[in-house]
């Protein structure tokens, strides 16, 4: 552990994470971004020129993630989180990446969705948000405006802005502490983060199945399964 005791504290995860709940992660072997093009699926271009295929692909994931579960590393970091609270040991920001929601079903209570999340879509044209389980399709209408053909997923595809960047750097310039959890580092703004929290002068741990593309730039390093790694780090501050 750093010089520093650790007092605010910038958690991000991956996919990783959610791996052992049976949701598959993106560039490991076997892969969704293996099986499935992302330039086909992932971008507003996609969307645009085949949305029927868009909404497909959506649509199998919400019904993968409805009757998944989350595992011991989602109810670690939240058993973290509450104890933070509970001491005031200082700032907790968990930033996920996932557009899962078993952070939240694993009892953490403030997750900062970056990448979106896949319960819930939005109408392009009146800009209503909702949360949902049922499949969509182009011609689902907005249960608020009613019109047709204007749904897309609340998600942040390939070319489009992550949402709260402005909350998560201002977090890591105040951080003593950043852990990144099962993510491979290869997506960017996330995989910068480290660099931002080192440049404050934060400790720096990476948790995962293997080291990702940015992991020399962690001061400490634990390699294995989540549902393992992530309590008995979590246990051991
Ligand atoms: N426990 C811990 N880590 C694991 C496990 C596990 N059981 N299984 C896999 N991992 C690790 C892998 O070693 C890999 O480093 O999780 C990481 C998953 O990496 P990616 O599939 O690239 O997922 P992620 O980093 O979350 O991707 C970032 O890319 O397309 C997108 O928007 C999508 O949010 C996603 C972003």
């Amino acid at each position: 552990m750093s010089a520093r005791a650790p007092g605010n504290i910038v958690m991000l995860t991956g996919a990783g994470i959610s791996a052992e709940s049976g949701l598959g992660t993106f560039r490991d072997k076997g892969g969704l971004w293996e099986t499935f093009d992302w330039q086909k699926l992932a971008t507003p271009e996609a969307f645009a020129a085949d949305p029927h295929s868009v909404h497909a692909f959506y649509n199998a994931r919400r019904e993968n993630l409805v009757a998944a579960q989350p595992n011991d590393a989602h109810r670690a970091l939240a058993a973290l989180e509450l104890l933070w609270q509970a001491e005031e040991r200082g700032d907790f920001l968990l930033v996920t990446q996932n557009i899962d929601d078993l952070h939240a079903r694993g009892g953490s209570r403030e997750v900062l969705h970056m990448h979106g999340e896949l319960l819930k879509s939005r109408c392009n044209p009146c800009g209503h948000l909702f949360e949902h389980e049922h499949a969509i399709t182009p011609d689902t209408p907005c249960p608020d405006c009613g019109q047709p053909g204007g749904l897309r997923p609340h998600v942040v595809w390939f070319g489009e802005m992550p949402l709260g960047l402005d909350t998560i750097y201002e977090a890591l310039a105040a951080c003593d502490l950043f852990v990144a959890i099962g993510t491979s580092g290869t997506v960017y703004p996330a995989a910068g983060f480290v660099a931002e929290a080192k440049a404050a002068g934060a400790w720096t741990v990476e948790l995962s199945l293997e080291p990702g593309e940015v992991s020399t730039l962690f001061d400490e390093r634990h390699y294995g399964p989540a549902t393992r790694i992530v309590p008995e780090w979590a246990g051991r501050i």
